[in-house]
């Protein structure tokens, strides 16, 4: 199946409206290798079938799950390390005494993909501060995908899926096996709220964010959009908040009220004071 110039320019003129992902020219191939399975799948001979389709009709469910096939949803536990250990070394100490107060901390995962980022941090405050346990956590993780939603909710991973990232001890303290896969016990599951957020629209109320992590999404919008997303994080952290972003992410001539935290590769940025 080969894509036309028409039908590219129509699926990616469908994508950004309802997603912001930014698909150039170029990737004609990507689109095609996403676009042809679910033509396949939905009983269309042909990606222009499926495409004839979506003009015709514009309101059909169809067009969400073109959303969805073009997500790149790559992730895995612990990714890029360094965050992890940016949190658990200086960014969770420096909340904890700073909140000790209140005993309240807000977090929220963008982006979350299929759920081994936000099960990833809260296995890391599991293992490392017990204390919380008392707190009141609010932990929101939100995706575009609701196929992706799911997969967060059943928290059911494969053997392949674990061994990325995911220390042998752990997987044995925080999951059970489910014939040939491992699934999340519940005490985990139960820590975080998985919602719906599509981060190009208006986003629902969340309250006053400590930690925000927004991971390797951004890399998918034009600029204008990182910019607006980047400013309704700004409005949504406490001064005093920090914000993680993916290690080839940056606000740097994007948004100035942001500051880079000096630990290495790890991606975090607080808000610059005064
Ligand atoms: C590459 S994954 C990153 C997952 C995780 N944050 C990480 O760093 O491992 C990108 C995720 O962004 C989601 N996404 C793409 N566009 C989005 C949008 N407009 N709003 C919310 N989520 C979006 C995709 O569904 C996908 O799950």
């Amino acid at each position: 199946m080969n894509i036309s110039e028409s039908d590219f320019q129509f699926i990616t003129k469908l994508v950004k409206e309802l997603s912001a992902i930014a698909l150039e020219p170029g990737k004609e191939y990507l689109v095609e290798s996403r676009i042809n399975p679910l033509a396949q799948k939905e009983g269309f001979a042909s990606i222009e079938e499926l495409v004839k389709k979506l003009r015709s009709e514009p309101q059909n469910g169809l067009r969400n799950k073109v959303v969805e096939v073009m997500t790149t949803n790559e992730t895995s536990f612990f990714r890029d390390i360094h965050p992890f250990e940016t949190l658990k070394n200086f960014v969770l100490p420096e909340l904890i005494e700073k909140r000790e107060k209140t005993r309240e901390l807000n977090i929220w995962c963008g982006a979350s993909s299929s759920g081994q980022e936000p099960y990833s941090f809260a296995m890391l405050i599991k293992e490392n501060f017990p204390q919380l346990d008392s707190w009141k956590i609010k932990y929101i993780a939100t995706d575009i995908s609701d196929e992706m939603l799911k997969r967060c909710r059943d928290g059911i991973y494969s053997q392949l899926e674990i061994n990325r990232g995911l220390p042998a001890a752990m997987m044995v303290k925080y999951f059970e096996r489910q014939g040939t896969e491992w699934r999340v016990k519940e005490d985990l599951r139960k820590m975080v709220d998985f919602r719906y957020t599509n981060l190009s629209e208006n986003w629902p109320y969340m309250p006053p964010m400590d930690l925000v992590m927004v991971r390797n999404v951004l890399i998918y919008f034009d600029v204008e959009m990182k910019k607006q997303i980047l400013g309704k994080i700004k409005k949504l952290m406490r001064p005093d908040g920090y914000f993680f972003l993916g290690a080839a992410e940056t606000t740097l001539n994007l948004d100035e009220s942001f500051e880079r935290m000096n630990y290495k590769q790890s991606g975090c940025y607080r808000l610059r004071q005064g």
